[in-house]
């Protein structure tokens, strides 16, 4: 667990409503908007990452310093909840570069979040920016395929099937002040993995 998740840093549930505003308009009063500058169990939102049909990520922070990805999901009627199984699937899987280390994740009344290494772009998004194949030799091409088939085979070893495998879902690591990690692909988003 890092500095930042001593338990006394552990936000009050006041600045915990105020950071998930509640929409304005009637109609809508259950539903909540997550936006850059609210505060989230100490996390503040820096910048929207991406926004999905079940959730967004953004990028955080608590010291202005570190910087974290946290996944955000409403709750649904039924309890349902991909974070969950996320969080449960991370909790199996072995610490070891291949899968974003989860620094944080839980649920809240209204929503379930997870915090996560922040990682760089995802390869759809680098294939994206780089359309000509030329862009990478085949020696980076080929380090790229052998670490996705790693991940996939660190998850099976472990008795899980990703089942939702595709270029936005591995991502570049970044490099941290001790690391070099921006060689490294690592394989995430596990809410449709099963054993
Ligand atoms: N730890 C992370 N660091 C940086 N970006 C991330 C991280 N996790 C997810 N993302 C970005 O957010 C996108 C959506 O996240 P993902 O976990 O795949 O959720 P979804 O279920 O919406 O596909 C990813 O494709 C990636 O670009
Ligand atoms: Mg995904």
């Amino acid at each position: 667990m890092s500095k930042e998740e001593a338990p006394g840093s552990t936000p009050s549930a006041a600045n915990e409503t105020k950071s998930a505003a509640v929409s304005g308009s009637k109609e809508k009063t259950d539903e909540l908007t997550f936006n850059v500058g609210d505060v989230i169990n100490g996390y503040k939102l820096v910048k929207k990452i991406d926004e999905g049909g079940f959730g967004q990520v953004f990028k955080v922070t608590k010291d202005s310093k570190t910087f974290y990805a946290m996944k955000l999901e409403l709750n649904c009627q039924e309890g349902c909840s991909a974070i969950k199984l996320e969080i449960n699937v991370l909790n199996q899987l072995p610490k070891n570069n291949v899968f974003p280390e989860m620094k944080h994740g839980g649920k809240k009344v209204k929503f379930h979040y997870l915090v996560l290494e922040l990682l760089g772009d995802n390869l759809k998004m680098l294939k994206a920016r780089s359309p000509n194949p030329e862009m990478f030799t085949d020696g980076t091409w080929s380090r790229l395929g052998i670490q996705c088939l790693y991940a996939l085979k660190t998850m099976h070893d472990r008795g899980f099937v990703h089942r939702d495998v595709k270029p936005s879902n591995f991502a570049i690591g970044l490099n941290t002040a001790s690391e070099n990690r921006s060689r490294r692909v690592l394989l995430f988003d596990f809410g449709l993995a099963r054993k």
